[in-house]
């Protein structure tokens, strides 16, 4: 059976393209969930797209994975830095966590350094643009295949 990656989108994803495109570029959110629907389709794998800008409905989506996903790719936005929750919904997930970050947030601001999702991911892209999304679906059909 074709196993599922949920992909996670934390807050102000949804502006993706309009948002500080010097910094996350031009691509939409809508561009992102194809080039993973087409990653996953070439991998044989199925992806679970979900953006959210409220923290609660990120951990219930995490909460869902456990029963619907092999995996979980996410790009948890600010929350990567601030959210404990999101950090103890993943770490009651048994499969592969990879965190994406469109920037790299070791460039930038200090506060943008420390992870709470990085204490539970299995791998952490950044800086790679868009294109990270890709890379983190190809790394969770490697580890799926182990
Ligand atoms: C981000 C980096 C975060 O620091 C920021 O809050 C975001 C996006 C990235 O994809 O580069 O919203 O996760």
């Amino acid at each position: 059976m074709t196993k599922t990656v949920y992909v996670l989108n934390g807050p102000n994803l949804n502006l993706l393209g309009k948002r500080q495109p010097e910094i996350y570029g031009y691509e939409t959110l809508a561009d992102v969930e194809t080039l993973c629907a087409d990653t996953a389709e070439d991998l044989g794998l199925a992806t679970t797209f979900h953006q959210s800008n409220h923290e609660g409905e990120i951990v219930e989506a995490i909460h869902a994975a456990r029963d619907e996903a092999a995996a979980i790719v996410i790009n948890p936005a600010a929350y990567t830095h601030t959210s404990v929750a999101i950090l103890d919904a993943l770490n009651a997930f048994e499969g592969p966590v990879i965190e994406v970050h469109i920037s790299n947030v070791h460039k930038r601001e200090s506060f943008r350094h420390h992870s709470y999702v990085s204490l539970r991911a299995d791998a952490v892209i950044a800086g790679c643009g868009t294109q990270g999304y890709a890379l983190a679906l190809t790394r969770v059909a490697t580890l799926l295949e182990d």
